[in-house]
């Protein structure tokens, strides 16, 4: 996502309209019944899965406009098409490889990327023999099939939604920006004692961060293993965007596996100075620190820690075969060689693609922040996105 700068203040937003506010109040009641019958109490995971995906409540369950310009923010996809271009000659690779490969692409938000994908593939010659979109939200759904119908009419047969992860898959899986967005745990450490940070309402009727003992051993041996020694800390795990990664690779029979999304191994994650986690809201392209900021109307994300989703990988089966900031894969791949086919370098065309690019690759924009983790299994031909600069080491 894109803008993300340091957490700035929510003033000079204009107000919600009526739509909104009501919108948020009724987003606020099912909170109340729902921590009510939790005993007055559910943890940050729980808050963050209603908040989002809540039928016909949650920020991608009910009717906002998210992304581009008019939305909440700006992905890869939606900034350039030549992201989807230049990702799409690592997949070509490895179509090449996998005999009746498929694309299977997880939370294809407005279906551009998959759009720009299978209009590269066809150029050259390496469409796969499907491309299934896993997509949870019924609205998203729609306007992706109403971008594709009109952008690649004649690729839409290949096409197809599905509800789940298909039992068995070979060729290519491709989640952009979506591991971000599953809802993750907050584990708190102080002193000796060891917390589950929550949601409750105050007494003023607020919501407000509860901290409980902590009950779950699973989240208590993964804080133990990745937080720093000593220290009061805070942060995230996310065992939901784990179990998902090792799902994919145990269901793979032979293929690929790119995620791409912003965050940082381990090791930088769950830096001492990082002491208060990476929780970031998105709300009219202004990042904002407060996860209770809007209800429903915003965007709410964690960053991902890598050496976890390499780990849940390999524990499902798959060899991790690269791992590199978003800058340097897309320049393996050959994005300056798609730049250069956007026309004459002082035509406007050229102009706002290069702009785009910069975007991407800088180290002071998405470049750096964004990583790309890829996972094979019986693919061993080296990657070409990970031809240069490649990260293995540091997760
Ligand atoms: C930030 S958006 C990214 C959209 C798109 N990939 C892009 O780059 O523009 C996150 C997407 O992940 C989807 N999502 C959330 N949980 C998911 C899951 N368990 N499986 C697949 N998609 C999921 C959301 O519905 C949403 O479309």
């Amino acid at each position: 996502m894109f803008p993300a700068p340091p957490k700035s203040s929510s003033g000079g937003l204009p107000a919600l309209s009526a739509d909104e506010s009501a919108h948020e109040q009724h987003v606020l009641a099912h909170l109340r019944r729902t921590i009510a019958e939790a005993d007055g109490w559910i943890s940050f995971a729980d808050y963050m899965n209603l908040v989002l995906y809540a039928p016909g409540l949650g920020y991608y369950a009910a009717g906002s406009r998210k992304f581009g310009a008019s939305g909440d923010f700006v992905t890869a996809p939606e900034l350039t098409p030549l992201f989807g271009c230049t990702l799409a000659g690592q997949l070509a690779q490895v179509i090449a490889l996998v005999s009746d490969a498929e694309i299977i692409e997880l939370g294809p938000g407005s279906g551009r990327l998959c759009a720009d994908v299978l209009t590269e593939l066809a150029e050259r010659d390496s469409l796969p023999a499907r491309y299934r979109l896993l997509e949870v939200s019924p609205e998203l759904r729609e306007r992706q099939r109403e971008h594709l119908a009109a952008s690649v009419p004649a690729h839409l047969s290949r096409v197809e939604w599905i509800d789940r992860l298909p039992e068995r898959w070979r060729g290519a899986v491709l989640a952009n920006e979506v591991l971000d967005a599953l809802p993750a745990h907050l584990v708190a450490r102080r002193g000796d004692e060891w917390l589950e940070r929550g949601v409750a309402f105050d007494g003023a009727g607020a919501l407000a961060f509860v901290d409980r003992g902590l009950a779950s051993r699973g989240l208590r041996e993964r804080a133990q293993a990745r937080f720093p020694a000593t220290g009061d800390y805070v942060s995230e795990l996310n065992p939901v965007a784990e179990a998902l990664v090792m799902s994919l690779a145990q269901r793979c029979e032979q293929g690929l596996v790119v995620l791409v999304d912003y965050g940082f191994p381990a090791a930088e994650y769950y830096h001492p100075q990082r002491d208060q986690g990476t929780l970031m809201v998105h709300y009219r392209h202004r990042a904002l620190a407060d996860p209770f900021f809007h209800p429903g109307l915003s965007d709410l994300t964690a960053h991902v820690d890598f050496s976890a989703m390499a780990q849940a990988g390999a524990a499902g089966g798959m060899s991790v075969a690269g791992f590199a900031t978003q800058a340097q894969f897309l320049v393996n791949c050959g994005v300056l060689d798609q730049l250069a086919r956007c026309g004459t370098p002082d035509s406007d065309e050229y102009l706002r693609a290069a702009g785009a690019v910069h975007t991407l690759t800088s180290p002071a924009e998405m470049g750096e922040l964004f990583k790309v983790l890829a996972l094979t299994r019986e693919v061993d031909a080296p990657l070409v996105g990970f031809r240069d600069g490649d990260r293995l080491h540091r997760l």
